[in-house]
């Protein structure tokens, strides 16, 4: 790999051991790939790892755990303050929830640690799988280091930014050095178009944009999907879903919407000089065999738990939920658990969206969701979700059946105790 003066320095231990531990990482890491060199990068999400606090040197026990899972280091080196806009992911659990505290030893009081120990080093404990939602917003073009499928994806298709699916070790490392391999999406001759997908059904809330990713992402797996035919233009929250989705049945980490994604103001831009693989089709057969697919592991229709905020709401979406309440209360027989990052959270208690869903009996949490603490209400055997990515994961983490629908369905499950959703 072709390196600068200023890498080989890093490599070589001039600037620190911890630097020289990332070095290695990232040349062995873009050797493997086939990355002829490193990109500059000042944009990192990742996740830092913890270790508890009561452990009797707990600063040398932080020290441990960076080397081993952020810089993929036997050597144990001092952690080092991070040299690039660093945004933490979705946590282990909300350390507010008293019902995960209850299930969860001493996970609260080591996250906890764990973000004053890396927040005083300058990463930004934003704890949410959408920092794009949350001030984390790369400019077009932007070479960023980024984990996280769903997030990933929006980073590349919607907003423009560059990244591939980096692990915590290439994240930690790219956080310290500023750099990381340049191979995959970071060329801009990896990210046109592959599939040509004619939307023949008309498509518009965000329950059919994330059918339309979950149908997709096995079609196309890894490849990239240019999105034309009779869909309305998407908003964040739809193309959000959609990314999950897809990112979630398949392997997608780029798309393009002509017309509205960045990299395809035409349809020539979106595809470039060549010609697509394949031309697939989306009509009303899909549509209603995706639904049925969501929706083949649940047969019991009495809602013991409806999760809403995967990947996690934006304020939007907290106004959506609100609004479908209608001053009505969660059944003694359920429950509501909502999902935000948890600066919009400060936003919805401000707005007292919170307060109508507390009221309601429902609860709003932040910096996890069930897939990721698989915390659930206690007894839960049946969910419902309006997130196909949820819907794909929970069931089997968690063994529970699980309903996929529109907000308003979920909303009126967790209402009535009653699954009623069907397609429209
Ligand atoms: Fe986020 Fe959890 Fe969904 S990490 S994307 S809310 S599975």
């Amino acid at each position: 790999m072709q390196l600068t003066d200023y890498e080989k320095q890093m490599r070589d231990g001039d600037h620190g051991a911890a630097k020289a531990r990332a070095m290695d990482l990232l040349i062995r890491y873009g050797e493997a790939l086939g990355a002829e060199r490193l990109v500059e990068t000042n944009n990192v999400a990742g996740t830092w790892a913890v270790a508890n606090p009561i452990l009797k040197d707990f600063a040398k026990s932080m020290d441990a755990v960076f080397s081993e899972f952020n810089l993929d280091s036997d050597e144990i080196v001092e952690t080092p303050a991070v040299e690039t806009y660093a945004v933490q992911l979705i946590q282990g659990i909300d350390p507010a929830s008293p019902e995960m505290r209850a299930n969860t030893g001493d996970a609260a009081e080591s996250q906890q640690a764990g973000e004053k120990y890396f927040g005083k080093r300058g990463v930004a404990m934003m704890s949410t799988c959408t920092p794009y939602q949350v001030g984390n917003v790369p400019v077009f073009g932007e070479h960023c280091a980024w984990m996280e499928s769903s997030a990933v994806v929006y980073c590349n298709g919607v907003l423009g930014a560059r990244t591939n699916t980096e692990g915590r070790e290439s994240t930690g490392a790219a956080s310290i050095t500023r750099r990381i391999p340049y191979w995959g999406y970071h060329l801009p001759e990896n990210r046109l178009g592959t599939h040509l997908v004619d939307v023949e059904v008309e498509i518009d809330d965000i329950m059919d944009w994330g059918m339309l990713g979950y149908w997709l992402g096995y079609e196309v797996e890894e490849d990239i999907p240019v999105i034309a035919g009779r869909h309305r233009k998407p908003n964040q929250i739809k193309l959000k879903h959609f990314g999950a989705a897809a990112a979630s049945s398949g392997g997608v980490e780029m798309f393009h919407v002509p017309g509205t994604t960045p990299e395809a103001r035409t349809m020539e831009e979106a595809l470039g000089p060549r010609k697509p693989v394949a031309t697939l089709r989306y009509g009303d057969r899909e549509r209603r065999d995706t639904f049925e697919l969501l929706n083949s592991n649940a047969s019991d229709t009495q809602l013991d738990f409806v999760m809403l905020g995967c990947p996690h709401n934006s304020l939007e979406q907290m106004v959506r939920i609100v609004r479908a309440l209608e001053d009505r209360t969660i059944s003694a027989n359920s429950a509501l658990w909502v999902f935000t990052p948890r600066a919009l959270k400060l936003v919805s208690d401000a707005n007292g969206y919170t307060e109508i869903i507390e009221k309601a009996g429902g609860r709003v949490y932040v910096d996890t969701c069930p897939a990721i603490s698989r915390q659930m209400p206690k007894g839960t055997k049946v969910v419902a979700v309006d997130s196909a990515k949820q819907a794909h994961y929970l069931p089997a983490i968690t063994g529970a059946q699980c309903w996929f629908g529109t907000v308003e369905e979920c909303v009126d499950g967790a209402v009535t105790g009653q699954w009623k959703g069907r397609l429209s």
